[in-house]
């Protein structure tokens, strides 16, 4: 990761995501999925598994990982990291939470890039 400041997207609230599922947004050219986790918990990671690219927010929620719905692979929702022998990492998005809003941070220089795309 580079230090580049962020820029904080409103990507909606809370209760826009289901729990223990996920809601996807297209944003910087990638599709990222916003996971709730059964104890409210929330995550962004790239909707898009290490392995060969299946769609995490199809997936099963189970505390704060994720199986994927092609090949069972369990990813983390902190840091996208496949875990046990499986070895690989789908990005991963700072979110915070504001005033009940869930804001997706991006580097600027990213979100420059796709707006003049
Ligand atoms: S694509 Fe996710 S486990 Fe294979």
């Amino acid at each position: 990761m580079s230090s580049q400041p962020l820029v904080w997207f409103d990507i909606g609230s809370l209760s826009d995501i289901p729990v223990r599922g996920a809601r996807r947004v297209d944003i910087e050219g990638d599709t990222v999925a916003i996971f709730r986790t059964a104890s409210d918990d929330v995550y962004a990671i790239s909707d898009r598994c290490p392995h060969q690219g299946g769609p995490l927010s199809q997936g099963i929620v189970h505390g704060d990982c994720v199986t994927c719905p092609l090949h069972n692979w369990v990813i983390s929702l902190k840091d996208g990291s496949a875990q046990g022998a499986d070895q690989g990492q789908t990005r991963h998005y700072p979110l915070k939470m504001e005033d009940d809003r869930l804001k997706l941070g991006l580097e600027s220089c990213a979100v420059q890039e796709s707006v003049s795309a």
